[in-house]
């Protein structure tokens, strides 16, 4: 990096009006989870910490910060069901990430209709783009450079079953554009839409 650049070493403070960290990694995609309690109840909430780490066979991984409900089921059941997210369902999406007791179905209070996932117990989000039924995999305790608790869990999850809207699908690929997926991306409250694809195929080995 050129001599001049905004660097700050992250134990003396960012030295901004905001933490800048989050808005570098972005966009991030949103695993909107559903998943259901060992007693029954049913759960669903995003989370943007969230990724693929393979593809054969494919695995996802996400991070919960603190010990939240959808964990908690996973751990319980090991089920959970991954709704992607368009822009049309962002609001909805929104008002499920409030912090409700753990008695609550979310998706009830927000008004989101679900239906009956193929493979796993959870329900899976009515009208997504794409929906990846999961059986966990482990839950890794992560601690930081001193061996402290950094207070986050990441899990990770093998999808079993794949669900996708036919009107996401051209000439037989899944668009993402079609889709309007949206991620999270910069500040509080800042989300960016898909909406230009375009290809730049991986050059043969030398
Ligand atoms: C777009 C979005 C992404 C989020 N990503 C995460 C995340 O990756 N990890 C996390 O712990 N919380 C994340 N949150 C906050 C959780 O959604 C929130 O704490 C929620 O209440 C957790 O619900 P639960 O206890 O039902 O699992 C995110 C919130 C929003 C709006």
């Amino acid at each position: 990096m050129a001599a001049g650049d905004h660097f700050y070493e992250v134990g003396q403070g960012h030295g901004l009006p905001h933490d800048p960290l989050l808005a570098i990694i972005a966009p991030r995609p949103i695993a909107w989870i559903s998943s259901v309690s060992a007693t029954g109840q049913a759960n669903l909430a995003p989370y943007s910490y969230f990724n693929v780490v393979s593809n054969r066979p494919p695995i996802i991984s996400f991070s919960s910060v603190g010990w939240k409900d959808s964990i908690a089921n996973i751990s319980e059941t090991g089920e959970f069901v991954i709704n992607m997210v368009s822009r049309d369902l962002l609001p909805t999406m929104n008002r499920t990430s409030a912090t409700f007791a753990s008695g609550i179905d979310e998706a009830a209070v927000a008004g989101v209709e679900m239906e009956a996932s193929n493979l796993v117990a959870p329900r899976r989000v009515a009208g997504t783009p794409a929906a990846l039924e999961c059986r966990l995999l482990t839950m890794v305790p992560v601690c930081d450079l001193r061996n402290e608790p950094a207070g986050c869990h990441v899990v990770l999850g093998q999808v079993v079953g794949v669900h996708i809207a036919r009107s996401c699908l051209r000439e037989g690929r899944y668009d993402p554009v079609a889709a309007r997926i949206v991620a999270r991306c910069g500040y509080r409250g800042d989300y960016v839409q898909v909406q230009e694809l375009f290809e730049l195929v991986r050059p043969a080995a030398p």
